[in-house]
């Protein structure tokens, strides 16, 4: 009777973990679903959860991302090539020739960035074209409530000519390499729109056209959502 009692009572304790667990999982941390519609293969990434992995076209890649991750990013990349130990290189978004990123992508890369919170202020997300733009990338919370945030327009077909590199449309910052651009030296604490982020707004007005534009490109959902992040929607 002694040792069935014991079993019980670890039994209940193992039951109150795993549901302290999942509700912990359930209301704070989030799931992230990205997908690829695109008719060609993109080599997904994210940092500081997810690292990478290569989508078909079609294919999705489920990540847990938990409560109080911050300034975290997801991205894809294009024309790629990596080794069987995952070393290579691509065309976008390249985070130092790994499959499976752990810095930033080199622009262009369009960015799906968000903070989960983990206590009980709003999580935030929003697109960036502060790094230039790769792929259209649309972001959709489960939490119907919350907006959904699109950039669907192909702006590499568009790009004014002195952005355009391979596969992608380069950030004025990164291409041009000057302060009115990039928001520094003396345009550190002024730092107007130029004719290149009033170009990429006019593109994707819900998306971050450069480093100081305003508050209308982020948005807020009540922790427990999760997200999909789906690229060519
Ligand atoms: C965007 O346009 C470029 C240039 O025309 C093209 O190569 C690329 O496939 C297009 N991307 C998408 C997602 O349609
Ligand atoms: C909105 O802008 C203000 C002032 O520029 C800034 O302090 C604040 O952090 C911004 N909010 C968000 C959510 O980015």
């Amino acid at each position: 009777m002694g040792e069935s009692t014991l079993a019980v009572s670890v039994s209940v304790t193992a039951t109150l973990a795993l549901g302290l667990l999942l509700y912990l999982q359930g209301v704070e941390g989030a799931t992230f679903v990205i997908q690829n519609q695109c008719s060609f293969t993109v080599w997904a990434a994210g940092i500081p959860v997810g690292g990478g992995q290569a989508l078909t076209q079609g294919q999705t890649w489920s990540v847990e991302v938990p409560a109080g991750t911050r300034a975290g990013r997801f991205w894809g990349r294009t024309g790629c090539s990596f080794d069987a130990s995952g070393q290579g290189s691509c065309n976008t978004g390249d985070c130092g020739g790994l499959l499976s990123c752990q810095v930033s992508g080199r622009p262009p890369a369009t960015l799906a960035e968000y903070t989960l919170t983990g206590d009980n202020n709003l999580d935030t997300y929003d697109i960036s074209l502060v790094d230039g733009f790769n792929l259209p990338l649309k972001i959709t919370p489960s939490d119907t409530t919350c907006p959904t945030v699109d950039c669907s327009s192909n702006i590499t077909a568009n790009c004014p000519t002195e952005l355009q590199v391979v596969e992608g449309c380069d950030s004025a910052c990164a291409a041009l390499n000057s302060p009115q651009y990039c928001c520094t030296g003396d345009y550190v604490d002024n730092c107007p729109p130029t004719s290149y982020s009033q170009y990429f707004k006019g593109q994707c007005p819900q998306a971050y056209s450069y480093a100081k534009d305003d508050n209308t490109s982020t948005f807020t959902c009540t922790p427990g959502a999760n997200y999909n992040i789906a690229f060519c929607a």
